[in-house]
């Protein structure tokens, strides 16, 4: 492969040098191309070939469907060790010793604590709020509580913004189910675990002790890891983005969960459930629904199929796959939206549209199934997907303020009226 690539424009040529990633991606690195050319600029609708940054935390390859955090295998990471050590892991770039572990976790529950008065703003949602909406503003609210957290940029500073977002974004999440439900609003058990105090949290009840299930804990580590990164996703990027301007973190983060809340991105698993629900109500006729997603003037997509990305399979569906079927046999769940999910994949799998198109499930198309099994509330699902994904927003907001980019401002192409002359109010 050539060092250079070379762009011809009315006859002149100009050439560009071609930056190669540690796995051999190839990019031609254009950022002198508008100051060498005179103005000519690229165009990327969506950045489908675009490289925002170079990043050192997460890499994939859709075609061969590989996912790796830090270099490590994302089945090796799901299987061997546990959420917290992954966060650190995509945080700080290496797997933590125990000791690294141990104060990791133990900095987190120092600041799980939340200001009471968040309670106020809490309260000032109506109940039928979404909770991405809830969280995202709650989580922007956390700036004025924490103002520190503000302006951070020595290493210390953000070592502390990010254990305390990591302490309180559980507390958020659990409060915002709770009062939907009428529940009091309470603190979890610093003794426990990261996972089985959000579950804690989120289910324990006034008047009964809370039981640990110990399949429900291990499913619930298993899909925070595999949400935990995804490189420069439409979420990611607002983070990077937004942060790029040195807004501080939590503004940063309360970004990127509005973006996640969207159906194509984390909102796609609230929106197969109730995909599911829909065709189950209509009699499961798969095959009907099928025939809406393809049906170009049918604006019908099959959720949780597709990605932008992965054009094989999303390796990540596969570990939950596995999972839903292991806690829907422990739990002796027999879920009959799992009977239609098997039948839409199956048909989805044979059919040309969808294997000439490289649809395959992701990682949405599952997760719902179990957080379902779990008792969370359909639209508490994109929640946790925003949980999983915390680190992974957290390390490359932590990597773009140590790389010192400069502010994302992409340019256009103008496509409007050229120079008017003004017409007076009365003369329009
Ligand atoms: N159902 C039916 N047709 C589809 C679907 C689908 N789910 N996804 C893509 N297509 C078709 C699309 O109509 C287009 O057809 P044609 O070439 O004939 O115009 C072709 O496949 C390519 O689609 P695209 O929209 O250009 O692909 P994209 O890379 O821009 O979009 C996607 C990727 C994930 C937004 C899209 O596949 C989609 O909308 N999927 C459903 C929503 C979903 O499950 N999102 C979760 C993604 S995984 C979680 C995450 O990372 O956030």
């Amino acid at each position: 492969m050539a060092n250079t690539a070379t762009i011809e424009i009315d006859g002149n040529k100009y050439e560009f040098p071609v930056v190669k990633g540690s796995e051999n991606e190839v990019a031609i690195d254009i950022s002198k191309l508008r100051a060498n050319t005179n103005g000519v600029i690229t165009v990327d609708p969506g950045f489908k070939n675009t490289g925002s940054c170079e990043s050192g935390i997460t890499f994939l390859d859709g075609e061969k469907g590989i996912l790796r955090y830090r270099g490590y295998a994302i089945e090796d990471l799901a299987d061997k060790v546990d959420f917290l050590e992954v966060a650190y892991l995509l945080i700080f770039g290496e797997l933590p010793t125990k000791e690294q572990n141990d104060k990791f976790h133990d900095d987190i529950k120092a600041e799980s604590a939340v200001d009471e008065d968040i309670k106020k703003i809490l309260d000032a949602f109506p109940k039928a709020a979404h909770p991405m909406g809830v969280i995202s503003s709650l989580t922007s609210a956390l700036t004025a509580f924490n103002p520190s957290s503000v302006d951070v940029d020595s290493e210390a500073d953000m070592y502390k913004s990010v254990v305390r977002i990591l302490g309180k974004m559980p507390v958020l999440v659990a409060w915002t189910m709770r009062k939907k439900q009428g529940q009091p609003l309470d603190y979890g058990d610093n003794s426990l675990g990261y996972v089985e105090n959000i579950l804690k949290m989120m289910f324990s009840r006034p008047n009964s002790c809370y039981v640990q299930n110990p399949v429900l804990v291990d499913a619930l580590d298993k899909l925070l890891i595999l949400h935990a990164d995804h490189e420069q996703n439409c979420s990611t990027s607002t983070v990077r983005i937004v942060g790029s301007s040195h807004a501080g973190l939590f503004a940063s983060l309360s970004a990127g969960i509005s973006a996640l809340w969207g159906p194509l991105h984390g909102g796609a698993n609230q929106a197969v459930l109730e995909m599911l629900q829909a065709i189950q109500e209509d009699g499961g006729d798969t095959k009907k629904y099928m025939a809406k997603a393809k049906d170009k003037s049918d604006p019908f997509r099959l959720m949780g199929f597709g990605h932008r990305v992965y054009k094989n399979f999303d390796p990540r569906a596969k570990i939950i796959k596995k999972a839903a079927d292991q806690v829907l046999h422990d739990l002796g769940i027999n879920d009959p939206i799992l009977e239609i999910a098997k039948g839409l994949e199956k048909e989805a799998l044979e059919d040309p549209y969808f294997v000439d198109r490289k649809l395959y499930p992701n990682v949405d198309f599952y997760s719902g199934i179990i957080y379902r099994a779990m008792g969370i509330p359909t639209e508490m699902f994109t929640v946790m997907f925003a949980i999983g994904r915390l680190p992974g927003w957290i390390a490359q907001w932590r990597e773009m303020r140590l790389r010192k980019e400069p502010i994302g401002r992409p340019r256009q192409v103008y496509i409007g009226a050229t120079e008017r002359k003004f017409v007076p109010v009365e003369e329009r």
